[in-house]
């Protein structure tokens, strides 16, 4: 029976925990026996508040180093004990930051081939959304949200002085955590399970996504585009209906665009799950529609003919004057949508509030649709996609929340 030790390597806050996670479900659905050995958790649990505080991690704190060091000589007893029993693939997940501690862990692992694997992710907006989610954990409750923030920064700027890449170290492979791409791959040695690991790392990972449209809004209701109206007395009981039917479900996360209608949709959802985290992504706001901003397609008729002739005969290419197309669209809306994943730290059961150009270019990130038809796809505002997509199974559905009384 073929064993594995995959060592995570990664600085804070660059999805090291989300990629192990996805290790572990897609190699347990395989079948394998499979176990993540994590750092952070074995520190909060035995050493709680005073691990959250920088200096616990100043490179000349010698007792916060030598405290770290005896958490990770527990966890890695413990892997090497998982593979000397039943146990298939140990998944050490930690910073792993330093040449020496890989050493170290190398020394303990040596009976079984080991996989470096480096989580990567360079976007410094990304970075700061993922500490403002991770300053809101129990860990740094004690702390008000500056000083978490700033202790949480500190922290990665200590990892960041002794961080090196294990390249070089033995098979390695690094990931671009936000965009699902291997970046670099060095196989030595033959490493078990290596082509199942590559698909699961470069797959999407989308375990349960319900992606709704917000409800009906003033100007839909007067055939305007764009613009940034509230919703009406009819749009606030389809997310009312939309809250109900999803009541009984586990929702850790709420995405929305910066719009109103978006926001004002989320509420109700929000309200009856006060532990859904309601984030706004500007990259999911709706198409901008420029020059055309606030009219209705009539106005638009009347007003610029060779627009809306040009529209319609080639509407996914076409971009309004001073705004946007379908076209332009889809590289912002992917980032927003990854962003979205990244954020959600791969928990299922995420919300996304979006438009119907948005969840139209959403929906093309997974169904195939020739460009042409993307702008046609059917995105109604009395029902939502349910979205499940790992590299072992893609489901979609459109489902009908019930119909609110008008
Ligand atoms: O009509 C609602 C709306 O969300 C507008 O704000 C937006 O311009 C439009 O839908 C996008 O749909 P289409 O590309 O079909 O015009």
């Amino acid at each position: 029976m073929s064993k594995l030790s995959i060592i995570m390597v990664g600085l804070p806050a660059r999805g090291k925990s989300t990629i192990a996670l996805r290790l572990y479900e897609g190699l347990s659905a395989e079948g394998l026996c499979v176990r993540i050995f994590n750092n952070g958790e074995l520190r909060r649990r035995h050493l709680g508040a005073e691990s959250s505080l920088p200096a616990f991690y100043h490179p000349d704190n010698r007792e916060g180093r030598s405290k770290r060091e005896r958490l990770a000589l527990i966890n890695v007893r413990s892997a090497k004990a998982f593979l000397r029993e039943d146990g298939q693939v140990a998944i050490l997940d930690a910073t792993n930051a330093g040449r020496s501690r890989r050493a170290f862990l190398k020394e303990h692992l040596s009976e079984y081939p080991i996989l470096f694997v480096e989580c990567v992710n360079d976007d410094a907006e990304l970075i700061t959304a993922s500490v403002q989610r991770k300053i809101r954990s129990q860990e740094f409750g004690h702390l008000r949200e500056e000083e978490a923030g700033a202790a949480f920064m500190e922290r990665i700027g200590y990892y960041e002085r002794m961080y090196t890449s294990p390249e070089g170290e033995g098979a390695f492979m690094r990931v671009d955590t936000l965009r699902n791409r291997i970046l670099a791959e060095s196989l030595p040695y033959a490493v078990p399970y290596h082509i199942r690991i590559r698909d699961i790392l470069v797959s999407d990972w989308v375990r349960e996504l319900y992606l709704a449209r917000h409800g009906e809004s003033e100007y839909n209701v007067e055939g305007r585009i764009g613009g940034d109206a509230p919703l009406t007395p009819l749009g606030k009981r389809q997310a009312s209906s939309l809250a109900a039917h999803f009541h009984d479900r586990r929702i850790p996360y709420i995405f929305t665009s910066g719009f109103r209608r978006s926001l004002e949709t989320a509420d109700p959802v929000s309200r009856s799950h006060p532990e859904a985290a309601v984030i706004a992504v500007p990259e999911l706001d709706e198409i901008n529609a420029g020059v055309c901003d606030g009219m209705r397609y009539a106005d638009i008729r009347a007003a610029m003919p060779e627009e809306f002739l040009a529209r319609s005969r080639d509407k996914y290419n076409y971009v309004y004057p001073g705004g946007e197309g379908y076209v332009t669209l889809r590289s912002r809306v992917e980032r927003g949508f990854r962003k979205a994943l990244f954020l959600s730290g791969g928990q299922p059961g995420i919300v996304i509030i979006g438009h119907q150009a948005i969840n139209r270019t959403i929906l093309s990130l997974f169904l195939f649709r020739r460009k042409e038809d993307v702008p046609y796809i059917y995105v109604p505002q009395n029902q939502y996609f349910h979205i499940v997509a790992t590299h072992q199974k893609k489901l979609f559905e459109l489902i009908r929340f019930k119909e609110p009384l008008i």
